[in-house]
């Protein structure tokens, strides 16, 4: 019901928001990035605020909350492109489901929401505030519109239902890795604190786009994690994770082979 009082906005109203924040993040791509937050708990983000003293003083008192909502733009999709009906990779992309009943990167206003665990907040960082937060699925340079911390007594809801976005822990699959690769891992890791266990966490959850989990066993494929790119083959039942390599040396390769 509406009160005669109060005006509601005009149906062609629109609204200009600023982004106060980028996000760094471990993925340099699109491909692989897991479908929600949490899913790969040590995937590690920064976000990097715009310098100002008051988005600085915006953050007193956000060291007591443990986790935060990231409000954020999928700036690199368009919102002109978006359908009413999409197809879950999850459901095998055989059934339709509304953008609206779906959290599709694309749909009319390319806006994201994830909860993310805080590590460190440096409010008053050289080049502005900065949050350290883990379990991210969000793509490097993503524009932040707002953060606002996570609440559990109304942010939780242990008994709701999520039709067809059942429980994400039936899709992991098994990994072997070779002597090689594990050296490789264990050296980054030296450097990079999680790294084994990020790796862990993408790979189980099978980075290949839905049409290539269709390929006979035995392909060969590649996924960038940070500066990385690990090198995998798909077997029966199992993805076996063969080498690392440094991202840049691939991309040399590549074009020395294109010459
Ligand atoms: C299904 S969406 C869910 C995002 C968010 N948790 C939500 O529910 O609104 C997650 C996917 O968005 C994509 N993505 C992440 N950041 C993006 C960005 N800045 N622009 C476009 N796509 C992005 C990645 O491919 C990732 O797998």
């Amino acid at each position: 019901m509406t009160s005669p009082e109060v005006s509601a906005p005009a149906p062609d109203a629109s609204w200009t928001f600023e982004p106060i924040a980028v996000v760094r993040s471990c993925f340099k791509e699109k491909f692989g990035i897991p479908r929600q937050p949490g899913l790969a708990p040590h995937a590690m983000g920064t976000l990097k605020f715009k310098k100002s003293t008051g988005y600085s003083q915006a953050l007193k008192s956000l060291e007591g909350f443990s986790h935060l909502w990231v409000i954020f733009v999928f700036h690199e999709h368009g919102a002109k492109n978006w359908k009413p009906t999409i197809r879950p990779p999850r459901l095998g992309g055989a059934k339709r489901v509304g953008v609206f009943a779906s959290r599709t990167p694309h749909r009319p206003n390319p806006i994201g929401i994830s909860v993310v665990k805080i590590l460190d907040i440096r409010p008053n960082a050289k080049g502005g505030a900065e949050i350290d937060v883990e379990g991210v699925d969000l793509l490097d340079g993503t524009p932040v519109l707002d953060i606002k911390p996570y609440v559990a007594y109304c942010d939780s809801v242990p008994e709701a239902k999520s039709s067809w976005a059942t429980d994400p822990l039936v899709d992991r699959v098994e990994l072997k890795y070779s002597a090689l690769a594990l050296k490789k891992i264990k050296t980054v890791a030296v450097k990079i604190p999680n790294f084994a266990k990020l790796v862990d966490e993408l790979m189980s959850l099978d980075p290949r786009p839905a049409f290539q989990r269709k390929d006979p066993p035995g392909g060969h494929y590649g996924f960038r994690i940070m500066d990385w790119d690990v090198k995998f083959t798909a077997q029966k039942g199992y993805l076996a994770i063969e080498d690392l390599l440094p991202f840049e040396k691939l991309n040399a390769v590549k074009k020395q082979n294109s010459k």
